[in-house]
């Protein structure tokens, strides 16, 4: 990759950036990329670092103590700390693209002296205890940069697209493993990494990787060491990162024969294609949260022809039985953090409560959609045991509970006319 968008990625941010300090009257910034975090206080190692978003938004540089200056009307300046340190080394930049954007100052310890920007400053920073002198993490002006966040420049969106292009590798590498019979969720995970080349902790969030009923915990990060056989499924939600930039995908697969297995591989194929009718209906204009109250719709008219629901599509749809299959939001915003900001300037209605966009469809944005299917248990049981319960066939749902859940999620950046979904093209690649 040869980055040459960086530049106009970064006079885009300096021009916006002016404007935003101008607005909040601040004659400088100071982003702070993080001082190394212990991993307990009882011993002396730390996490890897993940540096503050704002300092990301600017530079992929990840070393400790390191800050972006921003001054109206000047080149930035990067600031690096450099110790000397015969113990630990920061892993380098996987290109440097980035230096001549700055102008490079190192320090020895702590930012000091003729390196800090005089007048009113604003830093920002996740370390408020230690902060350089300045009026720390105004609230007002962080909102402002956020919004800076939800329309990616065309640096951001190559980084985007080169992250899920990483991930697909993980992808296609975990459901070959898969397919070829008895594994365990931690030989899966592995195998992931491995293929996208990626340690865990500096992965854009932990992998996802659930056999069976785990495939119906939402967030399931507990590997097991068993070795699964049989007909199964598996539910991989994993990403991978480009510079600062991650991606989000989720793929779910059936494994082996069976009345079971077979209705369940169906059924993630119809959620499949669900996924992308969602898609199809992104454009400019259209709130997301409409999205969301229409993919409920679909999952109630896809419940009924698969003969998990009954009834009618409006009343799956109003009366919870969706909610129970379908607990969280439909996406997110996708950027230097897996749940961007920026993308949810209200509350959802309470319907929706877990929803995390609630802005309207712009160009220029990238977020996932991903719905599910889910067989929860602490969800399921309440509305076995409610009003709403004649609306569900039991007995259906009782045959699939042990394939845990189906999620399909895309990475979609938002143009003009159309989409481009990420996930698919690399797929298809
Ligand atoms: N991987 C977390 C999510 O999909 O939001
Ligand atoms: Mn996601
Ligand atoms: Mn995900």
């Amino acid at each position: 990759m040869s980055y040459e968008t960086y530049a106009e990625h970064i006079a885009q941010l300096q021009q916006a950036t002016e404007a935003a300090l101008g607005k909040h009257e601040f004659e400088a910034l100071v982003l702070c990329s993080g001082a190394a975090q212990l991993k307990n206080r009882f011993d002396d190692q730390t996490w890897p670092l993940s540096p503050t978003p704002t300092y990301s938004h600017w530079c992929p540089l990840v070393e400790p103590d390191a800050y972006v200056i921003v001054r109206p009307g000047k080149k930035p300046t990067l600031v690096r700390t450099v110790v000397d340190d015969f113990w630990e080394t920061a892993v380098p930049p996987e290109s440097d693209h980035f230096w001549e954007a700055f102008d490079v100052v190192t320090v020895g310890a702590g930012l000091a002296g003729d390196v800090l920007p005089g007048g009113k400053v604003a830093v920002i920073t996740r370390d408020a205890g230690q902060a350089p002198p300045g009026e720390v993490n105004p609230s007002e002006l962080i909102g402002a940069l956020d919004q800076l966040r939800t329309i990616k420049t065309a640096y951001e969106i190559e980084c985007l697209a080169e992250a899920t292009r990483r991930a697909v590798i993980g992808h296609r590498a975990i459901e070959k493993r898969f397919l070829e019979g008895e594994v365990s969720e931690l030989e899966l995970h592995l195998t992931y990494l491995l293929a996208s080349e990626q340690d865990d902790a500096v992965a854009p969030y932990k992998n996802i990787v659930a056999l069976g009923e785990h495939c119906a915990v939402l967030h399931y990060v507990a590997y097991q060491k068993l070795k699964v056989a049989g007909p199964t499924s598996m539910l991989v939600d994993a990403g991978a990162k480009c510079q600062s930039y991650g991606s989000d995908i989720t793929r779910t697969y059936a494994r082996g024969d069976g009345a079971a297995a077979n209705r369940f591989r169906a059924l993630i194929g119809r959620l499949d294609e669900m996924q992308q009718q969602i898609v199809a209906l992104i454009k400019p204009g259209v709130p997301y949260e409409d999205l969301h109250d229409e993919t409920h719709r679909m999952l109630a008219k896809l419940l009924i022809e698969t003969g998990l629901g009954k009834g009618s599509v409006d009343e799956l749809a109003t009366r919870g039985v969706t909610r129970a299959f379908l607990p969280h939001g439909l996406g997110h915003s996708l950027g230097v953090t897996v749940h961007d900001v920026g993308m949810k300037p209200r509350p959802p209605r309470p319907e929706n409560k877990f929803l995390r966009t609630t802005s309207t469809i712009e160009a220029g944005q990238v977020f996932t959609i991903e719905p599910g299917l889910y067989f929860i248990e602490g969800l399921l049981g309440p509305l076995r045991a409610g009003d709403a319960s004649t609306l569900v066939d039991w007995k259906a749902v009782d045959e699939l509970r042990p394939f845990g859940g189906i999620r399909i999620e895309d990475n979609i950046l938002v143009r003009a006319a159309g989409v481009r979904n990420l996930t698919r093209e690399a797929f298809s690649a």
